[in-house]
């Protein structure tokens, strides 16, 4: 193999949220939902970046990245109807200014699956009437206060992610399960969301600047010896990915395109054994060639440019992160030289943080965090991202020694 080189210029980056490391949301639908005992453990402190922040830039600039990716706290910032606290404008104002001045660009998500309580309000928020009315006058508001320090727009995250969740497992707030009719009807709200949203950061800041949003796209394939899958892939797709993207349709500069794992089907449905894989802690499959499935799907179906905004694993002992790293970025070089316009790879994520239902068990972050001390600590495969972000290539020689827990270490592209 020779080396994998990137284009001159591509994105190396982590990616975070507000509610998963800030701590102390109080104004947020989350906030309450964990104060009702809904979860086994409660955000609290998370990782305290509302005061650590410079701790965790001055991690990603040691890194050698070349974006930072935060979300803003709506509840934070709106805490009541109408209200905007200037404080927490300011503060992150602040922190965009820091993420300038460590040399790095800054991506900025503006909803990340939380809700000021005040707008959802144990329902469904999203099927509001004011529902885009509200998020496009805080988007301005955002814009007003720092846009002058955010490179790379997203309006939402992962809408597909939260509904499932919220209406139809129903592990997040407000906690409805099956109730397929409000999943879709949020879409449309969403989707308008988004409207109202990209629309009012480009009247603040001119029809030149770039707003997308991020998206996760599983990649169903057929299970071994599976045949007449087609159908159901397709469909599983839809439902996964595009019920969603198809409302937001053209209105996007950039998409930003989240993986982590596969599902192999069949004519019954998911075969989630199907192949023996590797495992991440959460006991997700790993799949890397998933991720260039879907930079292929996404590019045929919507033609604007790309970044990987999410890809990563639950790896508390770091024995698999390297070799999972190295494969998923391999393949994201391989849609790059077919033809797929990707600008870049931002890992999930900098940090170990609070991962929703899961509390703090699975650990995502290039750094271990002590969550009593709060103290950050770099895992070995930190230290190979770094090469390969300031490098801007792979090398055959990365990938000694990196295996899977399973020993295996052939799944990415020869
Ligand atoms: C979300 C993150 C989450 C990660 C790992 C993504 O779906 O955007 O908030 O922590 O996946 O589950």
């Amino acid at each position: 193999m020779d080396d994998l080189v990137f284009p001159a210029g591509f994105l190396w980056g982590a990616s975070t949220s507000a509610h998963q490391i800030e701590g102390g949301n109080i104004h947020s639908d989350w906030w309450a939902w964990e104060q009702a005992g809904r979860v086994a453990e409660k955000s609290g402190r998370a990782c305290d970046s509302w005061n650590r922040w410079r701790e965790d830039l001055d991690l990603a600039a040691s890194l050698g990245l070349s974006v930072f990716r935060i979300s803003v706290e709506w509840a934070r910032i709106e805490p009541e109807p109408g209200h905007f606290d200037i404080d927490v404008l300011a503060h992150y104002a602040e922190v965009l200014r820091g993420i300038h001045e460590r040399g790095m660009l800054s991506m900025v998500v503006l909803w990340h699956f939380t809700h000021p309580e005040w707008f959802s309000q144990g329902g469904a928020p999203w099927l509001r009437p004011d529902a885009a009315t509200a998020f496009g006058r805080y988007a301005r508001r955002v814009a007003e206060a720092m846009g002058e320090h955010v490179d790379l727009w997203a309006t939402l995250n992962e809408a597909n992610t939260c509904v499932e969740h919220a209406f139809v497992t129903g592990d997040w707030p407000p906690g409805r399960t099956g109730d397929y009719v409000t999943a879709y009807r949020s879409y449309r709200g969403l989707a308008a969301a988004h409207h109202a949203a990209r629309g009012a950061i480009r009247d603040v800041l001119g029809p030149q600047t770039s707003v997308g949003l991020t998206h996760v796209m599983p990649w169903a394939h057929p299970a071994a010896g599976s045949w007449g899958s087609g159908l159901r892939r397709r469909l599983y797709h839809w439902e996964g990915a595009h019920a969603f993207l198809s409302l937001v349709g053209s209105d996007l500069d950039w998409l930003g395109v989240q993986y982590y794992y596969d599902a192999p089907m069949t004519l019954a449905g998911i075969d989630d054994d199907d192949g023996d894989p590797p495992r991440t802690d959460m006991g997700w499959r790993i799949y890397p060639q998933g991720l260039h499935g879907v930079l292929h799907e996404a590019w045929t179906r919507y033609r604007v440019p790309m970044i990987v905004t999410e890809n990563g694993l639950a790896d508390a002992a770091d024995v698999q992160r390297g070799r999972f790293l190295l494969d998923h970025i391999a393949w994201t070089h391989r849609a790059i030289e077919e033809g797929v316009p990707v600008l870049g790879y931002l890992h999930w994520s900098l940090i170990d943080n609070f991962e929703w239902a899961h509390g703090f068990g699975p650990r995502f972050g290039l750094a271990e965090v002590d969550h009593d001390t709060f103290v950050r600590t770099p895992r070995p495969s930190a230290a190979l991202y770094a090469q390969i972000a300031r490098g801007n290539r792979v090398t055959p020689a990365m990938g000694a020694g990196l295996t899977y827990a399973d020993g295996t270490s052939t799944l990415g592209p020869r």
